[in-house]
């Protein structure tokens, strides 16, 4: 333990008025959150503490100008009632790679786990024992500077909130080619997890709801040909001989459970490809028979069929009985994640509780 965290345990846990078959997405929090301030070029004042509503300055910067980052990551239980971490370090890795594009200061590795096990461990009876539910974190990074000038903050808060969460998408999505709004472009923001881009993102999807689909699949900002990514998930394409996903080349953004799924299915000997996909390769592949099931994947979605994509007045509906790797995956991530097979690439980290709970 390098870092003083203070830990204030809140008098009486909200945990038993949680109906854990019943979670909306988002709405519920857990007891406690971990709070650390960057002043002075150093993180201090870490603490553990009772949820709590922000005091903030009407001219704090992040309200303003949008430096603000955020990871999304999950904790769930062992079948034997350990809490789990799933690929800590990466997210604690991505944060960072956030932090430097939008000019913010990293967070320490081990200072990022440490919170994160000392606030999970508090945590564990609100990890959802349901298998595809699970306990949701966010950590996120603001810029607290009271300024209205247009510069990177020198003070900054990083937090971490815990969410009960069922599944992000309760039935296939519908996706709407966008072929007019763009996400990211070339040396944009677009690879990192910056608030603003999922600002940027909610018109084109508002759009979209109306139209009566659930989502923008996103093309390239310079000739709306190549696919790039849904917003809320990475997006993956099953032919009859490889799977293709598109590669991240700074547009995209780098998913965890995209890169778990690429592992899996590699370690089952399948082709998976990772390359600039065009919608017309897309379309050709349906229309030929040869384009079997699309998927997303995401922490929070974990893995979403896709039911529909529609470009303009062409539809590609994807039939519920071609949904076999898509479902085979999404069964084997939520048994690794609940200890009941081997964990062969050690994503797996157990919280430390013994200490902290
Ligand atoms: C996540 O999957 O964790 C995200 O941050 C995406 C958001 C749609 C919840």
């Amino acid at each position: 333990m390098i870092h003083n965290i203070t830990i204030q345990k809140v008098n009486q846990s909200r945990v038993s008025a949680i109906d854990f078959d019943n979670i909306p997405f988002g709405r519920e929090f857990s007891d406690h959150m971990f709070e650390a301030t960057y002043s002075d070029g150093k993180w201090h004042s870490c603490e553990i503490k009772p949820l709590e509503r922000l005091s903030v300055h009407p001219a704090m910067l992040t309200l303003h100008y949008g430096q603000a980052i955020f990871e999304g990551m999950k904790a769930t239980k062992h079948v034997d009632g350990r809490p789990l971490l799933f690929r800590p370090e990466m997210h604690a890795q991505r944060l960072n790679a956030s932090a430097r594009r939008m000019c913010m200061p990293d967070v320490p590795e081990e200072l990022f786990l440490e919170a994160l096990h000392k606030l999970v461990g508090i945590e564990q009876a609100w990890i959802p024992p349901q298998k595809g539910s699970a306990l949701y974190i966010r950590p996120f990074m603001i810029a607290t500077d009271e300024y209205i000038g247009v510069a990177s903050s020198q003070s900054y808060k990083f937090i971490i909130i815990c969410l009960p969460v069922g599944p992000y998408y309760d039935k296939a999505v519908k996706l709407k080619v966008e072929r007019k709004y763009v996400r990211a472009v070339d040396g944009g923001v677009g690879e990192a997890k910056a608030a603003g881009n999922y600002a940027a993102s909610l018109y084109p999807a508002k759009l979209a709801k109306e139209e009566g689909f659930d989502q923008v699949l996103w093309m390239d900002a310079h000739e709306f040909k190549y696919v790039q990514e849904v917003g809320t998930m990475n997006i993956f394409f099953v032919f009859k001989d490889k799977i293709v996903t598109p590669a991240t080349e700074g547009t995209i953004l780098k998913g965890i459970t995209r890169n778990t799924l690429i592992k899996m299915m590699q370690s089952r000997g399948l082709a998976v490809e990772e390359r600039k996909l065009s919608i017309d390769e897309i379309k050709s592949a349906y229309k030929n028979g040869n384009l079997v099931e699309s998927f997303g994947a995401g922490t929070a979605a974990v893995v979403a069929n896709v039911a529909l994509i529609q470009d303009g007045d062409e539809k590609m509906t994807f039939d519920e009985s071609n949904w076999e790797l898509s479902r085979s995956l999404k069964r084997e991530i939520n048994e690794i994640r609940a200890g009941e097979i081997p964990d062969p690439h050690g994503w797996v980290i157990p919280v430390e509780t013994a200490v902290y709970a």
